[in-house]
C-alpha cells in the first residue's frame, strides 16, 4: 500500500500546467500508430544486393506470422519508449528515450513494408499491446531514470533474442527478410548498450521473468491474431 502511496506522490510531482497536452498528444500518437500505417522513415528500408527468389508458400506462412510478431514488437516498443519519456526525470533521459523511439519508428516502417510484401495484415491487438506496453514504460519511469535505463536494457535484450529466433527460423532465401532483420538486431544491440552506458544496470531475476512471461503471450496470440 505505501508502494502505491509513493507512486501516486511521485506521479503528482510530475503533473504540469503542461501534462494535459502531453496526455493529449500521446494519445493522438497511440491513434496514428496503431489505426494507420506508418509515415516515411529516416532510414530507408535494408536492402540486400543479392538476387531476390520467391518464397515457397509452405515457408510464407510462418514467415507472415513471424512478421506480424516483429510489426508489433515495435509498436510496443514505441509505446514503453514515449511511456517512459513522459516520466522522465531529466531532459538528457528524455531526449535518449525520444531518439530510441524514433528510430523504433523506422523499424516499424520496414516491418509494416514486408508485412504488405507478404499480403498479410498487422495484429488486431495493437491497441491493447501500446496500451499495456505505455503503462509499463510510464510506470517504470516513475521509479527514477536508472530504472528507467535498465528497463531499456532488458526489453531491448529480449527483442535482440527474439530476432535471432526468427533470423534462424526464416530460410536464407528470404532475403527481404533478413536484411530487415539484420539490422534491427543490431540498432536494438546499440539500444541496450546505449542505456547502459546511461547509466541502467541489469534488473532483477523476477522482473525479467515477468517481461519474458508477457512477452511469450504476446508473441503466441500476434503470431495468430
Ligand atoms: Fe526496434
Ligand atoms: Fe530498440
Amino acid at each position: 500500500m505505501s508502494l502505491l502511496f509513493v507512486s501516486i506522490f511521485v506521479l503528482m510531482r510530475n503533473i504540469g500546467s503542461t501534462f494535459p497536452t502531453r496526455i493529449l498528444n500521446e494519445f493522438d500518437r497511440f491513434l496514428k500508430i496503431v489505426s494507420v500505417e506508418p509515415e516515411l522513415p529516416t532510414i530507408p528500408t535494408p536492402k540486400s544486393s543479392q538476387k531476390e527468389v520467391d518464397i515457397p508458400e509452405s515457408d510464407k506462412k510462418n514467415i507472415q506470422g513471424l512478421m506480424r510478431i516483429n510489426h508489433t514488437g515495435e509498436v510496443c516498443a514505441q509505446a514503453l519508449y514515449y511511456g517512459q519519456a513522459l516520466f522522465a526525470k531529466d531532459e538528457t533521459t528524455h531526449g535518449h528515450l525520444i531518439k530510441a523511439a524514433s528510430e523504433e519508428h523506422d523499424h516499424l516502417y520496414w516491418c509494416q513494408e514486408r508485412i504488405n510484401d507478404l499480403s498479410t495484415h498487422t495484429s488486431i491487438l495493437n491497441p491493447f499491446w501500446y496500451s499495456s506496453s505505455f503503462m509499463l514504460g510510464a510506470t517504470a519511469a516513475l521509479f527514477g531514470d536508472k530504472i528507467s535505463y535498465s528497463f531499456v536494457i532488458e526489453v531491448e535484450k529480449q527483442v535482440e533474442d527474439h530476432l535471432q529466433e526468427h533470423i534462424d527460423q526464416i530460410p536464407q532465401t528470404d532475403i527481404k527478410t533478413h536484411a530487415i532483420l539484420a539490422k534491427m538486431q543490431a540498432d536494438e544491440i546499440r539500444h541496450g548498450q546505449d542505456a547502459r552506458d546511461a547509466g541502467g544496470v541489469d534488473l532483477p531475476t523476477p522482473i525479467k521473468m515477468m517481461m519474458k512471461g508477457m512477452s511469450k503471450i504476446m508473441k503466441y496470440l500476434v503470431y495468430r491474431l
